[in-house]
């Protein structure tokens, strides 16, 4: 298959086996020269206002790049500071002691942010439903399905588990939740730019996530987006001057909510952090999410084909449909065992329970990784 890797544009990539994609992308060499450009604009700011140039709608241009990887329309996506912010900025949203919907379901397998911020909403009223996993693997569609009723205002979990690598079903997830009248959020961190998605055509409410890992666009951009027709009806208690209307007139409260996704804002956005994504966004979409995903699939499978061979313990799923870009190996002492790779310049990190978290992106070649995988079967065995 001949497949452009790009591997030029990713000087980290001198340093060893790079399979770390679920944690901190490599940098983008493109990214040393934008950040640059950021500096002219910032030192030039007093006889060309930077804000004006190009600042203020910095936002709006990243947002529509990420919406089309995410599967959304223009004007769908609001950057965040961070995905835990995002989704606290979505929760605040919600009156949970309104009425009779007050009920939120996540999962177990859920990164902890979601957890501790969903936790928090009790003490205003929200009644939250962690539906577990019986295997530290999978949660069963069926018993995510069952825990959505009349009383649940929003479903919200991982769509690919940042443990397991395990994938729900979203459309299935959609659909039963709009039928109960619950909308739904999912935390794509760990798939966008690595698994395709569809936020229009599955009809999805919220998306957030952020740049720092497949999307190689570096530390502390975070996104949320918002299905179109319902931003008009959500008035997030979590914002700020930014997302006014007409933020320039510094109008007193109340807050008149800005008319597009931008009310979905709080306050100055962090515009370094916007500079260092793009270089990242042009690499994977000119490469294509699509041959990204296929080539994902073709290698996590050829991963745990060999773990299988030897009988290690995969605690990710077997199904490709079900699973996402890493593959997760347990083994006795996984920190210990990371660390021993690292020496060897193979770089993956591990997670209490998960055991070994490794992934592969397009990057990578199928050398690299089979390299690290005997490295890993010198180690193990
Ligand atoms: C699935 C998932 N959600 C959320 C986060 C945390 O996001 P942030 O640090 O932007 O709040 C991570 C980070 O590892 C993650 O893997």
């Amino acid at each position: 298959m001949t497949f452009d890797r790009r591997r030029n544009e990713f000087p980290t990539l001198a340093s060893g086996i790079h399979l770390l994609s679920h944690s901190l992308g490599p940098m983008p060499r493109a990214v040393r020269e934008s950040t640059l450009e950021y500096c002219d604009a910032w030192e030039h700011h007093t006889s060309e206002d930077a804000w004006a140039t190009s600042w203020w709608t910095l936002s709006r241009r990243v947002g529509d790049r990420l919406a089309r990887i995410l599967g959304g329309e223009p004007g769908s996506v609001q950057i965040q500071p961070n995905a835990s912010i995002a989704l606290a900025t979505v929760a605040s949203c919600f009156d949970f002691q309104g009425g009779r919907r007050n009920k939120v379901v996540t999962t177990e397998l859920d990164f902890p942010s979601m957890e501790y911020i969903w936790d928090a909403q009790r003490q205003v009223g929200a009644h939250v439903e962690v539906v577990k996993s019986p295997d530290g693997i999978t949660v069963p569609l069926e018993h995510i399905r069952d825990a959505i009723d009349e009383e649940t205002c929003l479903v919200a979990l991982a769509h690919t588990s940042y443990r397991s690598s395990y994938r729900v079903d979203a459309p299935a997830i959609v659909e039963r939740a709009h039928a109960k009248g619950a909308l739904v959020l999912l935390d794509v961190y760990q798939s966008a730019g690595v698994v395709p998605l569809h936020a229009a055509d599955w009809k999805v409410d919220f998306l957030i996530g952020g740049t720092i890992k497949w999307l190689c666009g570096g530390p502390s951009s975070g996104y949320l987006y918002v299905r179109p027709d319902l931003q008009k009806d959500l008035r997030p208690r979590l914002t700020g001057w930014v997302a006014h209307d007409a933020p320039f007139e510094f109008a007193a409260a109340p807050m008149r909510y800005a008319r597009s996704v931008r009310r979905f804002a709080q306050g100055t956005p962090s515009i370094p952090a916007l500079y260092s994504a793009i270089p990242g966004l042009d690499i994977v979409e000119s490469v294509g999410v699509t041959q990204i995903a296929a080539e994902s699939q073709r290698r996590t499978q050829m991963m745990i084909d060999f773990a299988r061979e030897r009988r290690w313990t995969v605690n990710t799923p077997l199904d490709v449909e079900r699973r996402g870009g890493s593959v997760m190996i347990g083994v006795d002492d996984a920190k210990a065992v990371a660390e021993q790779l690292a020496e060897q310049r193979v770089f993956v990190d591990w997670r209490p329970g998960a055991g070994l978290r490794i992934s592969p992106h397009f990057f990578n070649t199928d050398e690299e990784v089979d390299e690290a995988l005997r490295i890993l079967a010198g180690l193990i065995e």
